[in-house]
């Protein structure tokens, strides 16, 4: 894990091995951003100059390194571009800072300390520094032989930020916390299934939870039966690895609100007997995303202290075909007491999902937010960046696609129209767990609905796309886990705390 300080030293005098320097594109050629003034005086004012005979423009995810004149402790001058921003008047934009401390921290692996000399006004930009400095500083290297290979920045400095400041020390110990369990949430994903079972799953979680006073609630295979629990059981007994119920409640105080998290947590998605092909089976790992997703975020709110009561319930199965698995055909009786035809074992997520939103509707909570790599239609729709946001109350819906916004996740609202209600009708049963495939992603969306209590405000995201990330890393994000829609969820539990929703 990174470790992160806040320091009043000199860029130039900071004992580090590497400062870390903004850069933006001018009209003229790169200028150097605020924050980086004692650097530049090392180089006689020349910084940009320099920059500009190595090829650099100021382009955002653009490193360049040069070696420290005399004067500046670091041997290392890492400058990363920032982009066309307004350069005087405007201050840098929150996802900017968080991009660019994401593509130093990355290009600085294998470094023991970095001094971030990026520009600071408010404790706003002290807490994206911090957030993308940790993020972009994570690698996942448990099931590799790490000698010889680059581990993270192992420490980063925040120049500019103050220590005896209240906003600035509150905003870099959130960004701590909040990272921290991100990059847990990531470390989840990117564990192979076969450690990763539901049971495996279950013991990080209560192990976790204890640590911050969490409450911990395991429901096994058994206990899931005798409670009814037919689309958790459906989707889990096709494996040897039986499926588990977990219920994390953080308690901020009896009258305060209360958010429910309702998670996604295939541990591994192989369609069951509906199998998926090869090709679209390798990275089903990732199945469980939505249930780490709001693990993380219950506990990141827990450790911020957010004067709200959050309960995560993580629906954790692994779907495998063998002669037990449920079969396409299979008529499910749920455990809200509605049957279930199902006609895909593929559409398993929305089975599990509504047993474990039906429960968490029990306790009436004021709100409730499922997360879930749920539909390839989603990704088709909205790409690999983008979730969609969908819900049975506008305002809700809107609320939490500006909360995304502002935290710097990519999110977009989708309807939930009626009329693909009826392709789910079943000759048999209440519902089947499939219905046309156009919309599909709404389809899902339409299904999870009916699981919800009645009067309960209720919003759905889906996170196929951006939960998993096949491609080159870029700013904080790496390969493989993201830890997708974490920030979200905190931000919306701060607000409901503040009284703005719910
Ligand atoms: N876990 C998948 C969705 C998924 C696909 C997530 C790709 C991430 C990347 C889900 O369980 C699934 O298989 N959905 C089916 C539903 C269909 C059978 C109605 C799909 O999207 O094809
Ligand atoms: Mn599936
Ligand atoms: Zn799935």
């Amino acid at each position: 894990m990174t470790a992160l300080t806040l320091s009043t030293a000199g860029a130039a005098t900071l004992r580090a091995d590497a400062v870390v320097v903004g850069v933006a594109k001018g009209d003229k050629g790169p200028v150097v951003a605020p924050g980086a003034e004692a650097v530049d005086k090392a180089f006689d004012g020349q910084l940009a100059a320099v920059l500009e005979t190595l090829g650099a423009t100021g382009a955002e995810g653009e490193v360049t390194k040069v070696p420290s004149p005399e004067g500046v402790k670091a041997a290392v001058v890492l400058a990363v571009g920032l982009g066309a921003v307004a350069l005087e008047d405007e201050a840098y934009g929150a996802e900017t800072l968080r991009r660019a401390a994401g593509n130093a921290a990355r290009a600085l692996s294998g470094t023991k300390k970095a001094a971030f000399a990026l520009p600071i006004e408010a404790s706003e930009d002290v807490e994206a520094i911090a957030e993308g400095a940790l993020l972009g500083a994570y690698a996942f290297t448990a099931y590799q032989d790490t000698k010889g290979a680059k581990g993270p920045l192992a420490e980063v400095a925040l120049l500019g930020a103050k220590p005896r400041d209240k906003a600035h020390k509150a905003a870099a110990e959130r960004a701590l916390a909040l990272t921290e369990e991100i990059n847990r949430a990531r470390d989840l994903v990117n564990t192979p299934p076969n450690d990763l079972t539901p049971e495996a799953f279950a013991a990080v979680a209560t192990a976790a939870a204890k640590e911050v006073g969490v409450k911990v609630q395991v429901l096994d295979d058994k206990a899931l039966a005798k409670g009814g629990f037919g689309g958790i059981l459906g989707v889990g007994q096709g494996s040897q690895n039986g499926p588990r119920l977990v219920k994390l409640s953080y308690t901020h105080s009896k009258d305060a609100k209360t958010l429910a998290l309702v998670g996604k947590g295939i541990t591994y998605d192989s369609g069951g007997i509906s199998l998926k092909p090869a090709g679209h089976n390798e990275t089903m790992k990732c199945d469980m995303a939505g249930a780490a997703a709001v693990f993380a975020a219950v506990i990141a709110a827990a450790r911020i202290g957010v004067e709200v009561n959050v309960t995560a319930w993580l629906a954790l199965a692994e779907n495998m075909p063998s002669g037990s698995a449920t079969r396409p055909g299979d008529v499910l009786r749920m455990y809200s007491g509605k049957t279930v035809e199902v006609l895909n074992t593929d559409a398993e997520g929305r089975l599990v999902l509504a047993d474990a939103l039906w429960k968490a509707s029990e306790e009436k909570p004021d709100a409730i937010v499922d997360v879930a790599t749920l539909t390839g239609a989603m990704m088709v729709a909205l790409g690999n960046r983008t979730f969609g946001v969908m819900a049975n109350d506008d305002a809700f819906r809107t609320a939490v696609h500006e909360i995304a916004e502002e935290v710097g996740e990519l999110s977009w609202p989708m309807p939930l129209p009626v009329e693909l209600r009826k392709g789910m009708d079943s000759p048999t049963a209440d519902i089947a767990n499939m219905g046309e495939r156009m919309g599909g992603g709404l389809v899902a969306g339409l299904f999870l609905k009916e699981f919800v209590g009645e009067g309960i405000t209720w919003a759905h995201l889906d996170i196929a796309g951006p939960a998993f990330h096949e491609g080159a890393p870029y700013g904080y994000t790496p390969k493989g886990g993201t830890g997708s829609s974490v920030r979200t969820l905190v931000k919306l539990a701060e607000r409901i705390a503040d009284g703005d929703l719910g």
